[in-house]
């Protein structure tokens, strides 16, 4: 371990109140000299957990645990001795001595790396005003970038010759091919940055350790990175954290989307909690580094198939780091857009809109493993049941995962195994209407495409598919709204039979909200007025 200065961490005590530090994480009353609080380190529902803020620390009368700001930070956030001192000295706005480790000749290169960067990066922001670089200039104003916005995130233009090759002659090669601006060839060095539209990518102290390059002129890969150096490591980096950073947390919570361009949109746009990762997916030690401020994230993802399988892979990830008091949510962005699209035609309001329409974890979970095994049969809700109790493996908070394990257990009884149940049971469904039952079949048997589109829906309904059935000569279009007109439906039987179980319920003394109520009467309302709007859909 290293060394640190007692005069350090003497300072870190003096400058930061334990009471706040705690109390970011576990709600705090005071009481006589002492805070109090339910203990993080053991699971209660009485607060024995005392805080000492004169004398620097907690005490827990229930479990023992003891000690003071550091190990509270070491215990809570799982990191250790050094991490914990990074993470308090970025709460109180003092420097790691971290100076004292490094060799000098390392801290010379160092500094001549990013020295590198932030020159390199000035000159890219000159040329993107001048003639050489008006097709870079043209190409972001027009995806509505102003020129304050241009200046804030220091875009700029890498030319079509070699720049840093060719100016930065006085600088050792061997530093300024460590900052990969630049590469050995046969005929010496060439940049590695040619004819690209620059974003450069700071770390969370705003200085400049890497670039990515757009192309202007269509050609493939979109977007080129610097490769990782000894200043820019792409799994630890996360586009916008460093403007990003204080309002993650102010607003406690953070936003991930997929681009750099979205990010800084989003930023403009009245989300300064926004970041993106860098061309790779995103990484453990990407959600580690927004968990420093809370544990609040919301992905946005784009809602086609990649945004799906994206949001379930962040989920794998996102998993170990949720704690009693997180709130991580999925937004998707439909239509297939992104959110720099949609800020454009909808503005902050359409993207308000998303956000509030985003699942929780859990529904996100459930939606997500509903879709991807065929839980209408036994094997593929085993098959389901296996992969979620494997996700639930990788909660670290073991009171939490049981809690999470009941959850989908309820899930899984309620919406697979109940309403089976009553699907056999209540054979008066089907039977009641024998007309819908044979345009199904119909349908079914007439136009294939329809019948693998709503597969699921139709076999949930058991019937048997292969009876003949009266040729209506319908198209296409009429035979779908006529599935989508039986879905909504059944769909409206459900949530009916919901509000009526709730409004019984409540009169056997169950507790139901006015809201929960309220919330399903208006799915209601919302159902109806899509199946009167059905009915005039030519
Ligand atoms: P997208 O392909 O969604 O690009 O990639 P985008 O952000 O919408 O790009 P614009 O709006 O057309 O400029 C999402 C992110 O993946 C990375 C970039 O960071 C991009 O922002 N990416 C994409 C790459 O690193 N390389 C690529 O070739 C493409
Ligand atoms: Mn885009």
């Amino acid at each position: 371990m290293a060394k640190y200065d007692n005069n350090f961490v003497d300072e870190l005590r003096a400058r930061l109140s334990l009471v706040d530090v705690i109390g970011r994480r576990v709600p705090l009353t005071k009481k006589g000299q002492n805070y109090w609080g339910c203990c993080p380190f053991h699971n209660e529902k009485t607060p024995s957990f005392s805080v000492n803020e004169e004398k620097g620390f907690y005490h827990c009368f229930g479990c023992g645990a003891h000690g003071d700001i550091i190990s509270f930070t070491m215990n809570t956030e799982h990191v250790e001795f050094k991490t914990a001192l990074q993470e308090l000295a970025d709460m109180a706005g003092i420097k790691m001595p971290t100076v004292q480790q490094k060799s000098p000749e390392r801290v010379a290169a160092e500094n001549s790396y990013f020295d590198i960067c932030e020159k390199a990066c000035s000159e890219y922001q000159k040329l993107l005003f001048t003639d050489a670089g008006a097709d870079a200039l043209n190409y972001i104003r027009g995806r509505g970038f102003t020129d304050e916005m241009i200046k804030k995130y220091r875009l700029g233009y890498a030319p079509k010759n070699n720049l840093i090759a060719n100016k930065f002659v006085d600088i050792k090669q061997n530093n300024l091919l460590a900052t990969g601006l630049v590469r050995r060839g046969d005929y010496g060095l060439y940049d590695f940055f040619r004819h690209k539209l620059m974003f450069p990518i700071f770390n969370p102290k705003g200085q400049v350790i890497a670039f990515s390059g757009r192309s202007l002129d269509g050609s493939e890969p979109k977007y080129i990175n610097t490769t990782d150096t000894e200043l820019f490591h792409k799994r630890q980096t996360i586009f916008g954290f460093n403007f990003a950073r204080e309002e993650i947390y102010r607003k406690n919570r953070s936003i991930v989307v997929e681009g750099q361009i979205d990010a800084i949109q989003m930023q403009v746009h009245g989300f300064g909690e926004t970041v993106a990762p860098l061309g790779t997916a995103l990484t453990e030690d990407h959600i580690a580094l927004l968990c420093k401020s809370n544990r609040n994230i919301i992905f946005c993802f784009d809602g086609d198939g990649a945004g799906q399988k994206a949001a379930a892979r962040a989920c794998g990830i996102v998993l170990p780091f949720i704690r009693d008091n997180s709130d991580v949510r999925f937004a998707f962005v439909t239509g297939g857009k992104d959110p720099d699209e949609v800020l454009k035609s909808g503005g902050t309001d359409a993207m308000n809109k998303i956000i509030d329409d985003s699942l929780s974890l859990i529904d996100f979970m459930w939606k997500n493993v509903n879709a991807s095994f065929l839980v209408s049969t036994p094997g593929g809700r085993v098959q389901a049941e296996k992969f979620l109790s494997s996700e639930l493996k990788k909660i670290t908070d073991k009171k939490l995962q049981y809690e999470y394990e009941q959850e989908f257990k309820s899930r899984e009884f309620n919406e697979w195994r109940k309403s089976k149940k009553s699907d056999v049971l209540n054979i008066k469904v089907p039977d009641t209407d024998l007309v819908t039952k044979n345009t199904l079949i119909y349908i079914v048997n007439k136009f294939e495409n329809l019948a693998s589109q709503y597969a699921e829906f139709l076999a949930s309904l058991n019937i048997s598919f292969d009876a003949d059935a009266p040729d209506l000569g319908w198209n296409e279009k009429q035979a779908e709204k006529f599935i989508v007109s039986v879905k909504l439906k059944k769909y409206l039987e459900s949530l009916e039979s919901e509000l009526k179980a709730k409004i019984a319920g409540r009169i056997n003394g169950e507790f139901y909200t006015n809201e929960e109520i309220q919330e399903l009467k208006d799915k209601i309302a919302g159902v109806n007025s899509k199946l009167e709007k059905l009915l005039y859909i030519e």
